[in-house]
């Protein structure tokens, strides 16, 4: 599916709560959100309806958000039924790892191919403040559930908050030197909670260049450039929405938990999916690709023009 910019959409993010067993500052109102009726969002047969509505306008990859969506009631049914879909050729999920305990070996089972999990901090005391509260060992715990549960590929998600883990980027960067472990810097971006936050919070990626010099430039994938420690093992990659966007190359769309399309992750647009079928269900899923905003303006703006929290969308 070509949008008026010739890029090619094959990749749907789909999220599918906005609760979390976790706050993280940046992220989650410090209060958390109110779960929603039942009702108010997708069951599992409109998932199932919409990804087969996006694959058959050109989606290939599928990555389940949320929220955290291992919260979300259904969830290892949610994935088995989209990694049925033939022309699905990934099935991955964006997770903050502390249930993986328990659902590494039956997301694995279900179909799913590839996980990415968030990981901020390497310090206890750290994580519970940037979690509001969550245990480091649980994240731990869970990375180590996905390698047993024979998960490959597995990247670590760190955001870079100034003055809070910045002094953590050689420490996170050095678990790649030994180890098959893929680590990505992201850059903080002005939307939800953090929006209002003071400049010096916002740091750029050249910040893990200037702290680590050695690193060799190997290579790109997806949104990220990427890096290795000479002799490392793992990859560093660095997602640098804000001091290098990639807008130019994306090729994605996201869908909410309550059925609304955002074809841009910083625009105010969303199009309503629910209660469409058939035609009609493709129809709005083609208009809003064709849509879909060239760019951001983060660089320019001082926010995100989305009007969701993090959570509501997925990243
Ligand atoms: P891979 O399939 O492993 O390449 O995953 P991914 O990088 O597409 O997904 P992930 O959920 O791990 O996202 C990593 C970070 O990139 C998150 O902080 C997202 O918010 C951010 N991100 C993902 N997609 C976009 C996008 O389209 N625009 C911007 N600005 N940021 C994005
Ligand atoms: N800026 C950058 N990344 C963010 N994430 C959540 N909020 C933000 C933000 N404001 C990240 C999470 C997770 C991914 C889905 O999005 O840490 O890794
Ligand atoms: Fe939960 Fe992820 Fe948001 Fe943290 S960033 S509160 S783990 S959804």
């Amino acid at each position: 599916m070509e949008d008026k910019f010739g890029r090619d959409i094959y990749y749907l993010r789909l999220s599918v709560t906005d609760l979390c067993n976790l706050r993280c500052v940046y992220c989650m109102p410090e209060q958390g959100v109110v779960k929603r009726q039942h009702c108010d969002i997708l069951s599992v047969e409109e998932i199932e309806e919409i990804v087969r509505a996006t694959v058959q306008c050109g989606i290939r990859k599928v990555r389940v958000t949320g929220g955290e969506p291992l919260v979300r009631r259904g969830i290892v049914e949610i994935c088995r039924r989209i990694a049925a879909i033939p022309e699905v050729e990934e099935l991955c999920m964006t997770t903050n790892g502390t249930l993986l305990t328990k659902f590494a070996a039956p997301l694995k089972e279900a179909g799913v191919s590839r996980l990415n999990i968030s990981l901020d901090t390497l310090d206890k005391d750290k994580y519970a403040m940037i979690t509001r509260g969550g245990k480091l060992k649980d994240t731990l715990d869970g990375i180590a559930a996905a390698v047993k549960a024979g998960f490959k590929n597995t990247k670590i998600n760190a955001v870079l908050i100034g003055g809070v883990n910045d002094t953590e980027i050689r420490d996170l960067l050095e678990l790649t030197r030994k180890e098959s472990i893929h680590i990505r810097f992201i850059e903080l971006m002005p939307i939800g909670e953090c929006a209002g936050w003071s400049h010096e919070r916002f740091i750029g990626n050249s910040r893990v260049l200037e702290t680590a010099p050695e690193l060799q430039e190997v290579g790109s994938s997806g949104v990220a450039k990427l890096y290795k420690l000479p002799g490392g093992t793992g990859t560093v990659g660095l997602i640098s929405p804000i001091s290098s966007h990639f807008c130019p190359t994306c090729n994605r769309i996201r869908v909410t938990a309550d059925g609304k399309l955002k074809p841009c992750l910083h625009s105010a647009e969303e199009v309503n999916l629910r209660g469409l079928h058939g035609q009609e269900l493709l129809d709005a899923i083609r208009g809003a690709v064709t849509g879909k905003p060239q760019r951001h303006h983060l660089d320019e703006d001082d926010r995100s023009l989305s009007r969701r929290n993090m959570n509501a969308i997925g990243g």
